[in-house]
């Protein structure tokens, strides 16, 4: 007997025991429920259907977005990127006790982050990156177990609490960059910080310099330093980090030489310090050989290309321009990876452009304008159909253009003016149909302009300068509706200007000056509201000035010595006319009629 009443009273005690609890829980779970369906409300506006599931009748653990633990409990908000607009109830949200991790990343939340976000305190994830807050990020020094903090491109501004990361020790991912905050140094609650995998602080207001011990933070994959006004040289402790994939340090005002050390990231797959005021050679990043993406432009580096950068075996994109940069190109440069652009315009390099560059099939951009570069274009460019821009201008190229070239069927701009080239431009023109700008003036290219540059319907801009081209401007050319400038200026052209040019709709700027054109000008002409400049001077024309030329608004007019004659319309009486001694007209330059 004694054993079973002394047996029962624990029972019971257990039972009730067990009762208050659940219905303490289910008093909880019930608050957990009110809570939840305020958060509903306050972003009742949403374009959303991840709400759908938000009723009563589920069950918090069957929300979309919410995960529970065992006890029914509410461990985790995910709502990224289901546009919800609205602000957030903060005092509400972090009434939730167990609450781990918060992400409402890529949304369209507005107003300010309450400083209740402190009540969260178990969180070890906070995403409230990429939305429209307004507004201080609050201290929030109690989130101690933070892990992943993205608060970045969401519109913070005024002074970021930095001390609040002195307490999470834990930190692996902290992304602040692109918010409008107080300019400031970055501190070193942030350097202690030796969990960080990354840390992204680009265009967030960082000024002063790296500070050494940045060295510390030795698990860092990624490190985005751009778009601030950092100063100083860049640290060789920064040597230290050899777990780093990337380092962006672009659009700063670092100066100096890039630090010993930086040849120890054997792991750096993108490394970009473009504007700055660096300086020196780039020797240093000789052993970064799995560079896949580099870019250095804007700097004053000098001294060579490194030859082993014709080695690297992953390299695909490579930005290099306005830099003293002296010598050849690596010859085998971009050939073993899929290679997509190459920018190392306004140096001063020399010897041949690299051949290979478009061998696995991928290139994209060819940039090397003004160089001292030499040698012929490499045949294989010719066969480079994904070719979009092919810019060599202003180096001292010579030999034949390939033939394929002129028609490759992806390329916009083919830009090879001022360089010592030869050969014509081929029938090939007619696959160019991507092709807006041709630009050859000023080398030694001649023969006649093939009449198949119709076929590139989308040039809007022929400029063949100072070359020897000859015989007849194609009349095809009228085909070219987006044609908008036309300068064949100094080359040896002859026949007649085509009627046809009248159906260019859109042409502003025709110079034809100095070649042997002949005959009349064609009246259509007249017809082209849209001409600014027109010069057809030092040729052999003859005629009348159209009498349809006195309803065009031209700021640049020139038919001076050719062999015109008649009235000079009164409207393009300011325009030049010397040279032609049968015109006549009543400004002071002319003979009156
Ligand atoms: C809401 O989203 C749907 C597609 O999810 C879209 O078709 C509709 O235009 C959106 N409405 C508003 C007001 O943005
Ligand atoms: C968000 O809105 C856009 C455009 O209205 C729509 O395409 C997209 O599907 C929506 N996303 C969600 C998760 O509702
Ligand atoms: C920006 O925040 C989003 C989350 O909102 C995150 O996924 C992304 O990685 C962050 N960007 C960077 C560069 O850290
Ligand atoms: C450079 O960064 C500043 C912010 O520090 C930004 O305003 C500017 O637009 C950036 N310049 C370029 C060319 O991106
Ligand atoms: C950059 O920082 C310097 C001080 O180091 C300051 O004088 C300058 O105004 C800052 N520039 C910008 C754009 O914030
Ligand atoms: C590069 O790493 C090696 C081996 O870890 C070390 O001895 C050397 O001092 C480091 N060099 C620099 C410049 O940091
Ligand atoms: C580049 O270096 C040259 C010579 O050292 C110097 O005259 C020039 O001002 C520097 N330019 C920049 C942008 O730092
Ligand atoms: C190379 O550059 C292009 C154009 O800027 C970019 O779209 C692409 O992602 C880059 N590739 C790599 C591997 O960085
Ligand atoms: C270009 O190279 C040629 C021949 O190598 C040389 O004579 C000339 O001085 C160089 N020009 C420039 C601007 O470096
Ligand atoms: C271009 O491609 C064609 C056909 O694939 C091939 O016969 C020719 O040798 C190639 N030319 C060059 C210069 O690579
Ligand atoms: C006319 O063009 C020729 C080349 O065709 C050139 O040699 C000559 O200097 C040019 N004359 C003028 C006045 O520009
Ligand atoms: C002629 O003069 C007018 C008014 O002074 C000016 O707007 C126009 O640009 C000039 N045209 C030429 C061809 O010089």
């Amino acid at each position: 007997m004694s054993s079973s009443t002394h047996a029962s009273k624990p029972h019971l005690s257990y039972f009730f025991c067990l009762l208050s609890l659940l219905s303490l829980l289910s008093g909880v779970q019930s608050d957990e429920l009110q809570i939840l369906l305020k958060l509903k409300s306050a972003l009742q506006e949403s374009n959303t259907t991840v709400f759908n599931t938000w009723i009563s009748t589920n069950g918090v653990c069957k929300f979309t977005g919410i995960t529970c633990n065992s006890e029914g409990l509410v461990t985790e908000i995910e709502l990224s990127n289901q546009n919800l607009t609205g602000t957030l109830p903060l005092d509400a949200i972090c009434q939730l006790q167990s609450l781990e991790k918060l992400s409402f990343g890529f949304n369209f939340l507005h107003g300010l982050i309450a400083a209740d976000l402190n009540n969260c305190v178990k969180l070890w994830y906070l995403d409230l990156g990429n939305n429209f807050f307004t507004g201080e990020v609050p201290d929030i020094s109690s989130l101690t177990g933070l892990q992943y903090l993205h608060l970045n491109n969401s519109g913070f501004s005024g002074t970021f609490p930095w001390k609040s990361l002195w307490n999470m020790k834990g930190l692996i991912r902290f992304s602040l960059g692109d918010n409008p905050l107080n300019p400031s140094p970055l501190p070193s609650e942030v350097v202690q910080l030796t969990k960080l995998d990354w840390l992204y602080v680009s265009n967030c207001g960082i000024q002063g310099t790296i500070p050494a011990g940045i060295g510390n933070l030795r698990e860092l994959i990624n490190l985005e330093l751009a778009d601030n006004n950092m100063t100083g040289e860049i640290p060789e402790e920064i040597g230290n980090l050899v777990n780093l994939w990337q380092l962006e340090l672009y659009n700063n005002s670092f100066r100096g030489k890039l630090p010993v050390g930086l040849r120890n990231l054997t792991k750096l797959e993108n490394f970009d310090a473009s504007m700055n005021y660096l300086e020196g050679d780039l020797s240093e990043l000789r052993f970064s050989t799995n560079l896949v993406s580099l870019q250095l432009y804007e700097n004053n580096f000098t001294g060579q290309v490194p030859p082993e950068f014709g080695e690297f075996k992953k390299l695909v994109n490579l930005s290099l321009y306005t830099n003293g940069l002296t010598g050849p190109l690596p010859q085998k440069l971009g050939s073993w990876a899929k290679f997509y652009f190459i920018d190392a315009s306004e140096n001063f390099l020399s010897g041949p452009i690299p051949p290979d560059m478009c061998k696995q099939g991928t290139m994209k951009k060819l940039l090397l304008l003004e160089n001292n570069l030499t040698g012929e274009i490499p045949a294989n460019y010719a066969n480079c159909s994904t070719l979009t821009r092919f810019r060599v201008s202003d180096n001292s190229l010579s030999g034949t253009v390939p033939a394929g070239i002129w028609g490759l069927p992806n390329v916009n701009i083919i830009d090879i003016g001022s360089n010592n080239l030869e050969g014509t431009i081929t029938s090939d023109i007619n696959n160019a149909k991507s092709l807006w700008q041709l630009y050859v003036g000023n080398n030694r290219l001649g023969g006649e302009l093939p009449t198949e540059i119709s076929g590139a319907t989308s040039l809007q801009s022929i400029e063949l300068n100072d070359n020897q081209f000859s015989g007849n401007i194609p009349s095809s050319i009228g085909d070219l509706k987006q044609l908008n400038t036309l300068r064949i200026r100094n080359n040896k052209f002859s026949g007649s200007i085509p009627e046809t040019l009248g159906s260019c709709f859109s042409l502003t700027d025709i110079d034809m000056a100095n070649n042997s054109l002949s005959g009349e000008i064609p009246s259509s002409l007249g017809s082209k509201s849209h001409l600014k400049s027109l010069d057809l001077s030092h040729n052999q024309l003859s005629g009348e000035i159209p009498k349809s030329f006195s309803s065009l608004h031209l700021s640049h007019l020139d038919l001076s010595y050719n062999k015109l004659t008649g009235p000079v319309p009164p409207s393009l009486s300011n325009g030049s006319f010397a040279g032609n001694p049968g015109l006549c007209g009543n400004s002071s330059a002319l003979p009156p009629c």
